[in-house]
C-alpha cells in the first residue's frame, strides 16, 4: 500500500502524531479500556481462526445466511463482502437488523419463503433495537419451519458475559462466539462479529487477517502509514477544511467507505469537534457531486482509494464508423481511462482548493482490504488521540434512542 500526501499541500505535525500513536501502545490515553483493537490481527490464533472457518462452513452446508446486526456489526462484513465478492453472482450472505424498514423486512422474508436459511445474530450490547427486531422476526420464521432443529441454525456473536443475546445463547445452547470486552463495534471486524460473516461468504479470513497482521506491524513503532495520514488530516481540519470525502473508482470500494464514515464519525464527532466524513464514487459522482467538489464551499479535502491493477481485463474495441468518437480510447483498457479520470479529477480539484491524498492498494484481494482495514483503524485512533477527543466511546448515540424508547412507550423512558 501506498501513500501520496504531495497534494495535501500541508505541513503535517508528524511528532504529534507519534506521540498519539504511543498512547495507543502505553495505554495512557481516554478510552483505554477498548485498546484490544491495537494487537488483535497478531493476536488471533489459528485454532481461532479455524473454528470460525470450520462455523462458516457448517453454516453454509444448511443454505443462506442472513447476518443480523448494525454499526459496528455490520458494516466490517459488508464492507468485506462487497469488495471481495462479484456483485452479479447470487448473494451467499443476505443482511438484516441494518434497519427499521417495514418493507426491507417484509422483501428479505419472503426472499427467504423459498430457501433454507440460518442466522448468524451479532450483537455486542445484546439489547440493540434494530437486530433484535429483526433476529426476533427471523427467529419466529425458522421456529415455524425447523421446530426443535432451529437451534442448529441459530449462532450468536455477542458479549462473553453480559447481555440479553448472551443469555437466549445460553439458554438456548446456540453456538457462540465472542466479542473481546475490550474491542468497541467499529474496531471489531477482525473479531467473530466480522469474521464469522465473512467467512460464510467463502472469503479467506486467514488472508484477511495476514493483511491486517503485517499492516499492524509496519504501523507499530512510530504509527507508519497510519500516522502519517492522521497527521495530515489533522493539519488540514486545522486550516478549515472540515469535511474529508473518501472517493473510490472501484465501485466494490462503496461498503468500504460507509465502514469508514462509522470509524472516523463515531470516533471524532465530539465535543464539538471532528472531521465529517463523507464518501463518493467515481467516476459515477462526478456526474452529481462532481460541480459541488470542484466549485462549493472551500472546506472539502478528498481521500481517494486507488487501485494500482485491476484483477479484470477489459479493452475498448476499435468501431470502424467511430459515430460516438471513442476511437481515441480504442485498444485501451478501461482501467488506463479510469486512472487518467482519477488523474484529471485530482489535477481539477487541487486546482480547485481542494487538497489532496491518496491511497494506493495494489489490488483488490483480502490481503489488501485486511490490511486498508487496520490502517484505518489505526489513523482513527491516532487522530482521535491528535483531536483531543477519546475516540473509542459514543455517547452522542444514546440520545435519539431515549426520544425513541419514549415514544414507543418503553417502561422508565
Ligand atoms: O461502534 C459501535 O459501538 C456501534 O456502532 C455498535 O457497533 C452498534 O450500535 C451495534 O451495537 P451492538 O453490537 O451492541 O448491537
Amino acid at each position: 500500500m501506498k501513500l501520496d500526501i504531495t497534494h495535501a499541500n500541508v505541513t503535517p505535525d508528524n511528532a504529534a502524531a507519534e506521540r498519539a500513536n504511543q498512547l495507543l501502545h502505553t495505554g495512557k490515553g481516554a478510552g483505554n479500556d477498548f485498546l484490544g483493537w491495537v494487537g488483535l490481527p497478531s493476536s488471533i490464533t489459528d485454532d481461532e481462526l479455524d473454528a470460525i472457518t470450520r462455523e462458516a462452513e457448517r453454516l453454509c452446508g444448511l443454505g443462506t445466511v442472513v447476518s443480523v446486526g448494525i454499526g459496528g456489526s455490520y458494516l466490517g462484513a459488508k464492507a468485506v463482502i462487497e469488495a471481495l465478492g462479484n456483485p452479479f453472482a447470487p448473494a451467499k450472505v443476505l443482511f438484516a437488523g441494518q434497519n427499521l424498514s417495514e418493507d426491507y423486512t417484509r422483501e428479505l422474508l419472503d426472499a427467504l419463503a423459498d430457501r433454507d436459511f440460518s442466522v448468524v445474530v451479532i450483537s455486542k450490547s445484546g439489547t440493540t433495537t434494530e437486530p433484535a427486531v429483526a433476529f426476533r422476526l427471523l427467529r419466529a420464521e425458522l421456529e415455524k419451519r425447523c421446530g426443535a432443529g432451529v437451534n442448529e441454525r441459530i449462532v450468536a456473536v455477542t458479549d462473553r458475559a453480559r447481555g440479553a443475546l448472551k443469555t437466549m445463547a445460553d439458554r438456548e445452547g446456540w453456538p457462540t462466539f465472542v466479542i473481546p470486552d475490550d474491542v468497541g463495534g467499529r474496531y471489531s471486524v477482525f473479531t467473530p462479529a466480522g469474521l464469522l460473516t465473512i467467512a460464510c461468504a467463502g472469503i479467506d479470513i486467514r488472508e484477511l487477517v495476514g493483511g491486517a497482521r503485517d499492516m499492524e506491524l509496519m504501523c507499530r513503532v512510530d504509527g507508519g502509514l497510519a500516522a502519517t495520514y492522521a497527521a495530515v488530516r489533522n493539519a488540514l481540519y486545522n486550516e478549515g477544511k472540515k469535511i474529508e470525502i473518501l472517493a473510490a473508482y472501484e465501485p466494490k470500494l462503496q461498503y468500504i467507505a460507509e465502514w469508514w464514515k462509522q470509524l472516523f464519525g463515531e470516533s471524532e464527532g465530539k465535543q464539538g469537534r471532528g472531521i465529517f466524513p463523507a464518501s463518493v464514487n467515481y467516476t459515477a459522482d462526478l456526474h452529481s457531486m462532481g460541480q459541488y467538489i470542484q466549485d462549493g464551499e472551500r472546506t472539502l479535502f478528498e481521500t481517494v482509494l486507488s487501485v494500482a491493477s485491476p484483477a479484470a481485463h477489459v479493452v475498448v474495441e476499435r468501431d470502424p464508423e467511430d459515430l460516438d468518437g471513442l476511437n481515441f480510447v480504442a485498444g485501451r483498457r478501461l482501467s488506463e481511462i479510469n486512472g487518467k479520470a482519477e488523474e484529471g479529477v485530482r489535477m481539477a480539484h487541487v486546482d480547485g482548493g481542494v487538497p489532496n491524498i491518496r491511497i494506493e492498494l495494489p489490488r483488490i484481494d483480502a490481503y489488501n482490504i485486511g490490511a486498508l482495514l487496520y490502517f484505518f483503524e489505526k489513523a482513527c485512533g491516532i487522530s482521535g488521540y491528535m483531536l483531543g477527543v477519546n475516540p473509542f466511546d459514543q455517547p452522542g448515540v444514546e440520545e435519539y434512542k431515549r426520544n425513541m424508547f419514549k415514544l414507543l412507550g418503553k417502561q422508565g423512558y
